[in-house]
């Protein structure tokens, strides 16, 4: 099993790119960004958000938010007595979603945060859900576990992970191909790949609750919810 699993793993190209260089395009592109990706990008996330099941009152981690439309349905979803932190690399995607937030009037229940997401600045057992839309996907090989440890840090026991990202698991396609081809030549630009969504969020230590396979334009995609499982005591000494 740990050999497939390295087997997978071994099949993912890498990200060849800086954590500035990420920043740069983010902080470039976020004036247009829900231009450029409404049409690719908006129906899954909003599917595996659905899936998440949010409730009122409830404490909610968004990683790399982007131009913040999940975000803002995050806000709404957990009302006046929940609480929402967002984390992503780029002041532009910080500066887009603070006006959409305050526009639609739930800025007061949003705590934005401009940071790396392999360093998650959140105490231990904090969230009742996390969630990840074409995010997962652009963190190198190696730094995917790290990301999935540190969201599983964060969340309370019995904590949920949702996550919508592009998938390498329904096997090859001349698309999947092609994509692949302009990741390997532009990866700061495209700088998300297809990745094993499930099986990483596995090895991690989660637990899977829903799993679902579509297609984003053409491209295969995964939407994953998982839960923090365990006991109380496997985490108690990591607090504080
Ligand atoms: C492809 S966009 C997806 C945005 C949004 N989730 C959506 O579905 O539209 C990826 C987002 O992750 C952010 N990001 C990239 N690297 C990051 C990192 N290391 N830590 C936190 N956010 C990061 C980018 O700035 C960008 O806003």
């Amino acid at each position: 099993m740990k050999e497939r699993n390295q087997s997978k793993a071994s099949d993912i190209l890498p990200v060849p790119r800086t954590k500035a260089e990420a920043k740069r395009l983010y902080d470039r592109i976020s004036p247009v960004y829900d231009y450029l990706t409404r049409a690719f990008e908006r129906k899954p996330a909003e599917m595996a958000l659905g899936r998440l099941s949010l409730e009122e009152g409830e404490t909610v981690l968004e990683i790399g938010f982007g131009s913040g439309h999940c975000l803002q349905r995050i806000a709404e979803s957990i009302g006046k007595t929940g609480k929402a932190h967002g984390i992503d690399i780029s002041r532009g995607m910080l500066a887009v979603t603070k006006r959409r937030l305050d526009k639609a009037g739930v800025a007061d229940r949003v705590q934005l945060y401009r940071g790396d997401a392999a360093n998650l600045p959140y105490g231990d057992n904090t969230f009742d859900a996390a969630f990840m839309s074409s995010t997962l996907e652009l963190f190198d090989t190696g730094e995917i576990p790290r990301v999935l440890e540190e969201v599983k840090r964060v969340l309370k026991l019995g904590g949920r992970l949702g996550v919508a990202s592009m998938s390498k698991e329904n096997g090859e396609s001349a698309l999947l191909r092609l994509y692949e081809w302009t990741h390997k030549k532009w990866p700061k630009y495209v700088d998300c790949r297809p990745i094993y969504v499930e099986q990483s969020i596995r090895d991690a230590g989660y637990e899977i609750r829903t799993k679902e396979r579509v297609k984003l334009f053409g491209l295969p995609g995964e939407i994953v919810v998982a839960v923090k499982a365990g006991r109380a005591s496997e985490y108690a000494d990591r607090s504080g």
